[in-house]
Parts: C-alpha cells; structure tokens; sequence
C-alpha cells in the first residue's frame, strides 16, 4: 500500500485521464481489471458456440453469410480482449488455462441452449443488446487499453444486435404463424437469462463500489438492466411479442418499465457450473485447446524459422 501514490493514481482517474500499462496503479485496480476484462474474453470465445451450432442450419445462403461472419467477430473480440490483458502482465495461456479449470467465469447467459432458429435472432437483438448496453460506458472505462478494445467492439455488436433484430422482425411481422410461434417460444426461454448477464443486484455485487471508484465500471448493474428494460420492451411491442413477465408494466410517472423479481437461485446455480450447456461449453473448450496444440505449436516453429532467415 502506497497512499500517497494512491491518491495521486485516483486524482488522474477522476481528472478522466486515460491509465496506461506503464503506470502506476494500485493492486486492486490490476487485480480487478484482469478479472474482468478475462471474464470478458473468455465469454466472446464461449458465446461463439451457441450460435456455431447453427451455422451449418441457417435457413439461407444470406443468413449464414451474416452468422458466419457474426461468429467470426467474436472469435476477434476475444483476441483483442485478451491482447488488452495481456498489457496487466498476464500471458493469454494463463488466462486460457484458468478458464479451463473454472477460476474464472465466463458469462452465465452462454450456458442456455439454442434450440430453433429463432434463437438466433433473439441472441443478436437480446445477448448482444444487453451486451452493448453494458459494453458502450466500458468504451470510457479508465484503463487505455480496454476502453481502446471497447470502441471497435461496440462498432461490431452494434451490426450484430440490428443483424439479429431484422432476423425477428422477418419472422414476426412477415412470418408465418408457427414462425411467429417460435419467436415467442424463444423469447419465453431467454428473456430472464438475458436480465441476468447484468449481474446481481446492486445489493449483492460485491465489486461495483470499487468499479465505479475507478470509472472502471460508469453504470451500476441495476441501472443498466433498467436502461435496457426501458428500450427493449417498446421494441417486443412492435414485434407484437409479449414478454413472460406478468409484473411488467409501465411506470407512467417515472416513465420506467417495471419488472418481475429476477430468479437469483438460477443465476447463482449457472455462474457456479451447474446451468443446461455448462458441462458441454467448458468440454467443447478443453477439445478445441486440445485439438489446436499442433496448430500453434507449427505456427511457433514457422515464426523461428522466419527468424533465423532474418538474423542470417
Ligand atoms: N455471468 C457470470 N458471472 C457473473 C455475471 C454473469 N452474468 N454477472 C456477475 N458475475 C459475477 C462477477 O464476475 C463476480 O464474480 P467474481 O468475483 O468471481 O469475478 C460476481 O458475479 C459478482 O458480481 P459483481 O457485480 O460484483 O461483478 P462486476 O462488478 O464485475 O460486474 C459485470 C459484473 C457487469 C458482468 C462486469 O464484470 C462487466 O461489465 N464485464 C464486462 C462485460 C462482459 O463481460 N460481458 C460478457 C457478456 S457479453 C459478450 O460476451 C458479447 C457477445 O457478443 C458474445
């Protein structure tokens, strides 16, 4: 502990000043960004595999142009996210390996399975709504590297929420009935695990305090899930969707959409290993790092190779 430098560290972040790799930052402030920015990676690379599964199913050549290129990015935004780690003096193996053995999480909304189409246009207008909701103040986030990685990751997931929008508005409004059924049926399974990628409630997330000390964080997670009740449910409206939340309705004073109890039992249940897809998601990982030794190991001896032409 230095309280001197401390102060000088929180007197930057207050001022807005953007924290680089070579400065100074107290322990917490690395421990916490490493935590999350981790988090983060690892969720890109496991959310791939819900939608993976209907690449080879996409009713068109368009839509699974669209998917592919979708899956794609996200394979791209954890790259980036772990290079941002990566400047907090954590190798990228490490972090890979700690995501395998479960000390860290990845987000609970990857664990739920894609069971229809449908599923996919609910992904990009609800999973990646939400995350752009959440993502957007991270693009000011105090630390230079992560708010860097945070602007050209929004600037992509805004394409893959619209991507997954124009997917419910085919179905529902120029669908036919058991299209239209589907989405419903979709939005029914994902709309309570969707209000659970904001984290607990203010009451029991134990970091935010922290977080927004640091303007790591800029939002709690109840006001962001509100932000996001607030301008989804217009749009299920004009799905002509009904969300499965008897307790929604419309504060006219205030102007919020009000909202049922969150099932915290399931949240805790899923971010603790025990959700429908945990145990296949983290197996379909082990394979895949497996399976991609060879790859990086001939990529290494390529780079060597290269090297020692260099220095000839
Ligand atoms: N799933 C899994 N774990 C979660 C979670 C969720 N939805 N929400 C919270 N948690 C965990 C926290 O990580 C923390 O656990 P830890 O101490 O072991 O790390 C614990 O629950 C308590 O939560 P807190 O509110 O105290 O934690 P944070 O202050 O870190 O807030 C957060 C949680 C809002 C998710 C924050 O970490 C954050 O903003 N992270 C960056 C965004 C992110 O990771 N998004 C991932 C999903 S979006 C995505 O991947 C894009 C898609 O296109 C593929």
């Amino acid at each position: 502990e230095d309280p001197v430098r401390e102060a000088r560290f929180q007197a930057r972040v207050d001022a807005e000043e953007k924290i680089e790799p070579n400065d100074w930052m107290p322990e917490g402030y690395r421990k916490t960004l490493v935590r999350q920015i981790a988090q983060h990676a690892h969720s890109e690379i496991v959310g791939m595999h819900p939608e993976g599964n209907w690449i080879t199913r996409a009713p068109s050549l368009k839509r699974k142009a669209a998917l592919l290129a979708k899956v794609q990015d996200e394979g791209g935004h954890g790259a980036y996210l772990y290079a941002a780690a990566e400047t907090l003096g954590v190798s990228r193996e490490e972090l890979v390996e700690q995501l395998l053995n479960g000390k860290q999480k990845y987000s609970s909304i990857f664990n739920y399975p894609t069971l229809s189409w449908a599923d996919m246009g609910i992904i990009g207008w609800l999973v990646d709504g939400a995350a752009i909701m959440n993502q957007i103040p991270l693009c000011r986030c105090s630390y230079g590297p992560y708010a860097r990685a945070m602007i050209r990751i929004c600037k992509e997931e805004s394409f893959h929420q619209r991507q997954g929008y124009e997917i419910m508005v085919t179905l529902c409004r120029d669908g036919t009935p058991e299209q239209k059924a589907m989405a419903q049926e979709a939005l029914n399974r994902w709309w309570w695990p969707v209000l659970m990628m904001f984290g607990p409630s203010d009451k029991d997330s134990q970091h935010t305090d922290k977080s927004m000390r640091w303007k790591i964080k800029r939002f709690t997670n109840d006001e962001l899930r509100q932000k996001f009740v607030d301008a989804t449910v217009p749009q299920g409206h004009y799905l002509g969707l009904t969300f499965p939340d008897a307790d929604l309705k419309l504060n006219e004073e205030t102007g919020h959409w009000e909202f049922g109890e969150i099932d915290w039992a399931e949240f805790k249940r899923v971010i603790a290993g025990d959700g429908p897809c945990n145990r296949q998601r983290m197996k379909q990982r082990k394979d895949a790092t497996e399976n991609g030794v060879w790859v990086r190991e001939a990529a290494l001896a390529y780079a060597e190779k290269r090297k020692a032409r260099r220095d000839a």
